[in-house]
């Protein structure tokens, strides 16, 4: 027999505090974004752009944001590679963290939300650090082997090709690096045994199993959206593969 919990007025008392949760978490949220995060004027006009562009609402939250500039800032990142600009939100984040002479390049496949990436770092001062590059990030990483080893590589494009993001950004690394990838927990879809059969899910799928088992890689993943449910895989390119554990 099911506990009283089948009891309306347990299930009106447990449905309040889950009301009560939602509230503290929005709270925290808040707050967090206040103290840590803030957006300043070129945060918010990349985010007017996105939506009068009507582009997908889909950057990643100020606490990512703020989280890239950590990264970067930790391993000392002069270079970073960017695949996938939406509307130029996370790369002011990264942007900024870069110390002057630092540059940003950034692959972006649609020429539309390529002119709205250039306008938001232009708008917010960092075009003289910043690059948008048109084109399919499949055909332009290759490119890219002579202005490597990239410091930080930022993964937040199409999900299917994400395994194959991942060699060009090992390729374009060194020891010390960071290679961060969003949306990896989506919902939990990916981390699924047997993992469902769409080619965004198993991309994130074989990106998730591949970090947290290559020998050359320290990985973690954690929810850390706003809601959750969300969030990013993060990898620390090893000294070498055969060189203790962490
Ligand atoms: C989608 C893509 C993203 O990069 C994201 O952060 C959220 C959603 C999408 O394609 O639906
Ligand atoms: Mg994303």
């Amino acid at each position: 027999m099911t506990p009283q919990s089948d009891q309306p007025e347990d299930i009106s008392q447990q449905l309040e505090q889950l009301r009560q949760e939602a509230r503290q978490r929005a709270e925290i949220d808040a707050a967090l974004n206040r103290l840590f995060a803030p957006e300043d004027d070129a945060l918010q006009l990349a985010l007017t752009a996105e939506h009068d562009a009507e582009m997908p609402a889909i950057q990643i939250s100020p606490l990512q944001g703020r989280l890239l500039q950590v990264l970067a800032i930790a391993c000392g990142a002069r270079k970073i590679l960017e695949i996938g600009a939406l509307a130029g939100y996370s790369g002011i984040w990264l942007a900024r963290a870069l110390p002057s002479g630092g540059r940003l390049i950034s692959l972006e496949v649609s020429e539309k939300h390529a002119a709205v990436a250039r306008a938001s770092l232009e708008r917010a001062g960092l075009s003289d650090r910043a690059e948008v590059r048109l084109g399919s990030a499949l055909e332009i990483l290759p490119t890219l082997t002579n202005e490597a080893p990239f410091d930080l590589v930022f993964i937040d494009a199409d999900k299917p090709p994400y395994p194959t993001y991942l060699d060009w950004a090992l390729k374009l690394t060194r020891p010390g690096s960071i290679i961060v990838a969003d949306n990896c927990i989506r919902g939990g879809k990916p981390l699924r045994v047997p993992v469902e059969d769409d080619p965004a899910t198993r991309g994130l799928s074989e990106y998730d199993h591949r970090v947290s088992t290559d020998p050359r890689l320290v990985s973690v993943a954690f929810p850390m959206d706003d809601n959750g449910m969300d969030g990013f895989a993060i990898s620390v390119v090893r000294a070498g593969a055969s060189e203790g554990t962490a």
